[in-house]
């Protein structure tokens, strides 16, 4: 008992990143926060995207059969639908409300093809790096539909999906994730407020996608990646009208990283391997064989 901290240390903000407009794959625009010429990467989160239009013309062109290969690619869809398909078999649709996490491991081809919908398109795209003794692993795939998302009132009076970590014991949909990561999908009613444990040491961040929020008495405003400093929780209050933010955390690699477009490696000798695989048609290392069950 002795030992038991009793004052938590609440984590501040300690950098805003206002989202950068970009076009990527076959000419998709979306926000980017991670990845971008001002944060590279927030180990060991290398891509923060969010995709977001009524426009069809900002994302049908979608994402044509591309490589990955040293990551773990997380895509959630908020509205709208993506179909996909990969060179381990797999082929489905990505609809509102689904996860698709993906451990690209020693190589993945796949595409992500968006449709035109009736509304809007929007979701996010994370990368999550694999540590180098993970980097070749066998790829694997974990592809869960909406309802298997568990979603929970919190005390406070937030609306919580969990999509990987656990909130009040409850566990997240995906698991097993190497860097033990928190997704936590966050609707804040006008007043509310949220509490959520992390792991000191852990890296953390919040996206604010609707409204704005309260941290620490600094206001996030949408949208806005928020990094948090090191502290034992994160506390978030809607104090003008609902919010809505994505609250994500994970344990840093602490290794070096090297990035080049779709893959990360911890040396350049293994990106110019991964490029010479491509070249020469050995990249994808498990077929359509392996293909786990959904
Ligand atoms: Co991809």
């Amino acid at each position: 008992m002795a030992s038991e901290r009793l004052v938590k240390d609440v984590r501040a903000v300690k950098d805003l990143v206002v989202p950068a407009m970009v076009s990527d794959g076959a000419g998709v625009r979306l926000k980017r926060s991670i990845a971008t010429p001002t944060l590279d990467h927030l180990d060991p989160f290398f891509l923060f995207d969010n995709f977001g239009s009524e426009n069809p013309d900002d994302y049908l062109a979608g994402f044509p059969m591309h490589p990955h290969r040293g990551i773990e690619t997380v895509t959630y869809m908020l509205d709208g639908s993506v179909t996909h398909r990969d060179s381990l078999g797999n082929q489905g649709i990505i609809q509102a409300g689904d996860v698709q996490w993906m451990t690209a491991g020693s190589g993945i081809l796949h595409e992500e093809m968006p449709h035109a919908g009736p509304r809007r398109l929007d979701g996010f795209q994370i990368w999550v790096n694999l540590p180098r003794q993970l980097k070749m692993t066998t790829p694997r795939y974990q592809d869960v539909s909406s309802v298997r998302i568990p979603e929970l009132d919190a005390p406070g009076g937030a609306r919580v999906r969990v999509i990987a970590g656990s909130v009040d014991g409850v566990e997240g949909a995906v698991r097993e994730i190497f860097a033990g990561p928190s997704y936590l999908d966050v609707a804040l009613p006008s007043g509310a407020t949220f509490e959520h444990p992390i792991t000191r040491g852990h890296t953390a961040l919040l996206y604010v996608f609707r409204g704005q929020v309260e941290v620490a008495g600094k206001t996030v405003p949408s949208p806005r990646l928020a990094i948090l400093g090191d502290g034992d929780v994160v506390r978030v209050r809607a104090p003008a009208g609902d919010a809505r933010l994505l609250v994500l955390s994970a344990q840093p690699l602490e290794e070096p990283a090297v990035r080049y477009g779709p893959f990360v490696m911890n040396t350049e000798d293994e990106i110019r391997q991964a490029l010479s695989d491509l070249r020469q048609g050995t990249f994808v290392k498990t077929g359509p064989a392996s293909a786990p069950a959904r």
